[in-house]
């Protein structure tokens, strides 16, 4: 009897996670809660939200799930791993606390800090008065980030002391982002190109995967306001940083310090670096697969996803190692008209079948759902990603771009440089 697995999410990471475990062997069963349309294709789809963790624990327990994987942040800092756990449940994600890595970036600071990973210089402040010292200290240049989860929008990177001190107002005097903000990380502004650095942990061993790149602005060149992310590329095409050396400067030692806090990190530990010309350093950690650079990073992962993760949960990844395809995965994502800010669902999509028989391409769903008359329509602010395969980043790009061409719905909008020689940096 094959393992039954819960997948958590419903977003073009989890459709990405769907793809990869259904092809595994050991595979009996693929839940997931709440899916879309895509990954109704390859999973059971389980009408319960990601953050309603009674429900999900409720209905593990019914259908005897072997193991959850758990997409976004939002239910891990919520603690959905901690009740499956107490329940008995395995569950690929961390605990809560350990979650708190990427749910306090001043806790990431300190952890970091403790342990000699390489960091900006930085200071944690519970008061403006606190932050607008530590500003002129550090800068400007500065970067002033709420301290708590802010769905992409706690972070600004002031040039002058002028918008530092609007942004740590806002933050702090005007609660923006809520209690997130009430305290706040200043630090110096680094430069270099950034990377996304994903490790699949047991709590004490990291199996890093294949760096990658994600594009956040909205528009081409890296304008245009911050988005959930517009496409991916992996591996990095300038090469970067090797593994190992990653594994021993900022995986491990993370790792290390969160086993020695108590709360041991098993499940995937992301850290977001920025490439100094002083080394890497490490901009902030989450908690979880990033999205979208999980839709360019699975399609070039040969092993077993499944085994791997289970091997994780029962803390068992001594041994274990990954083998990647040659060549570079490039995800191009398709968002609605007028995303990040508001726009119109309920389009029809039409080309799907076009794009996913194109040479070398994916196609996973992200906001789309079955419409009255059966078809796909658009349901979320990003769609799809097209996801292609190439010997170079070039014939990757390529052919990302031509499987995107077939796919059509009203207002779609997208980049067109994904991949290309103009890296954001
Ligand atoms: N110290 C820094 N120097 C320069 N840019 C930074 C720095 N910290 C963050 N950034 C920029 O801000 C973006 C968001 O910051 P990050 O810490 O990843 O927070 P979040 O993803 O939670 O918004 C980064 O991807 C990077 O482009
Ligand atoms: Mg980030």
């Amino acid at each position: 009897m094959g393992l039954k697995v819960l997948l958590v999410g419903g977003g073009g990471r989890e459709h990405a996670l769907a793809w990869k475990l259904a092809q595994s062997p050991l595979l009996g069963q693929l839940y997931c809660a709440p899916g879309n349309a895509g990954i109704a294709e390859v999973a059971e789809c389980v009408p319960l939200g990601a953050e309603d963790v009674g429900g999900l624990l409720a209905f593990a327990r019914r259908a005897g799930i072997d193991l959850t994987v758990v997409g976004p942040e939002a239910p891990l800092v919520l603690g959905l791993a901690d009740a499956f756990r107490q329940a008995g449940l395995k569950v690929f994600g961390p605990s809560k606390r350990a979650a708190q890595i990427e749910g306090s970036k001043a806790l990431a600071k300190e952890i970091m800090a403790g342990s000699g990973i390489p960091t900006a210089r930085f200071r944690v402040c519970g008061t403006p008065a606190q932050a607008r010292e530590a500003a002129r200290e550090l800068g400007p240049p500065v970067v002033v980030k709420a301290d708590g989860l802010a769905a992409g929008k706690g972070v600004v990177v002031a040039a002058t002391l002028e918008e530092a001190d609007r942004a740590i107002s806002q933050a702090m005097e005007e609660a923006a982002f809520g209690a997130s903000g009430l305290k706040v990380v200043v630090e110096e502004r680094l430069s270099g190109a950034e990377a996304s650095l994903l490790a699949i942990t047991d709590g004490r061993r990291a199996l890093p995967l294949l760096p990658a790149r994600d594009y956040k602005r909205a528009l081409d060149g890296d304008r245009g306001p911050n988005t959930g992310g517009m496409g991916s590329i992996c591996p990095l095409p300038e090469g970067g940083p090797p593994l190992d050396m990653l594994s021993g400067l900022i995986l491990l030692p993370t790792l290390n310090a969160l086993a020695g806090r108590g709360c041991p990190f098993c499940g995937l530990l992301y850290a977001g670096l920025m490439l100094t010309a002083e080394g890497p350093k490490v901009l902030e950690f989450n908690a979880r697969f990033g999205d979208p650079e999980t839709q360019a990073i699975l399609p070039l992962l040969e092993s077993d996803l499944l085994e791997v993760l289970a091997a994780a949960v029962q803390g068992c990844l001594e041994g274990v190692g990954l083998r990647w395809s040659p060549g570079f995965a490039v995800c191009v994502v398709l968002a609605s008209g007028g995303y990040p800010g508001p726009y119109k669902t309920g389009f029809e999509v039409s080309g799907l079948d076009r794009a996913r028989a194109s040479p070398g391409a994916l196609v996973f769903h992200a906001g789309t759902a079955r419409g009255p008359g059966g078809g796909v329509v658009t349901s979320g602010g990003r769609v799809l990603g097209v996801t292609a395969l190439g010997a170079t980043p070039a014939q990757a790009r390529e052919r990302a771009y031509a499987a995107a061409a077939c796919i059509e719905f009203g207002g779609l909008q997208r980049r067109n440089d994904i991949g290309g020689e103009g890296m954001p940096l």
